[in-house]
């Protein structure tokens, strides 16, 4: 089959997040709006293996929201770029390829900056 999907909504959002619906395309039943800080974050835990990592996302603003890609607590990709998508209800995806083992493993994207991360709908493994 497909890639394995992880719903945002069933992920850990840091303090001051929300699980939304208020922007359409997403998928499931909502995504992650972590809150506009440095060190928001929005935690998955998933079922390796897997080589990559794909995050469906939507920015609505000008600028990238960076974020750090952390496996099981150790940064695997710092300040990856989620870049603007145009509206709030455009979505795209941002990739990277990671050697994620077999079992369970905790994936954590933390912002970098004041803007906090962009809007998450899932994470595909
Ligand atoms: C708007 C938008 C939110 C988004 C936020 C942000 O408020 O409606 O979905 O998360 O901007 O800038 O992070």
């Amino acid at each position: 089959g497909g890639p394995t999907r992880y719903e945002a909504e069933s992920a850990v959002v840091s303090e001051g997040g929300t699980i939304d619906a208020n922007h359409a395309g997403f998928s499931g039943t909502g995504f992650a709006n972590g809150a506009n800080a440095v060190g928001s974050y929005v935690e998955w835990q998933v079922t390796g293996p897997a080589s990559a990592l794909t995050f469906g996302y939507a920015n609505g603003t000008a600028a990238a929201r960076p974020v750090d890609i952390s496996v099981d607590g150790t940064v695997v990709a710092a300040a990856v770029p989620f870049p603007a998508t145009g509206a709030w209800t455009t979505w795209s995806t941002v990739a990277r390829s990671v050697a994620l083992p077999s079992g369970s493993h905790t994936v954590r994207v933390t912002a970098t900056t004041a803007d906090g991360p962009a809007n998450l709908d899932y994470l595909d493994l």
